[in-house]
């Protein structure tokens, strides 16, 4: 699975690079990118917590 950030959600809120900075980039206006992980056993939980706490619920994780 991988993490997804949809940009027409995403307003800038940067929990998720708080969060989990190993699993997310930010632009210069701080918008969300995912990096291009495989999420597995070992990180799911940091991106379940990075997922869970973007306000505007713009993280999702896909297969
Ligand atoms: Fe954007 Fe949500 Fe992260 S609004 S910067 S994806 S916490």
């Amino acid at each position: 699975m991988k993490l997804k950030v949809n940009s027409d959600l995403c307003q800038g809120h940067g929990r998720c690079y708080a969060l989990a900075p190993e699993l997310f980039d930010l632009d210069e206006n701080g918008h969300a990118q995912a990096l291009d992980i495989e999420i597995d056993e070992s990180n799911k939980e940091r991106a379940n917590l990075a997922r869970l706490n973007c306000p505007e619920g713009a993280i999702s994780l896909r297969s």
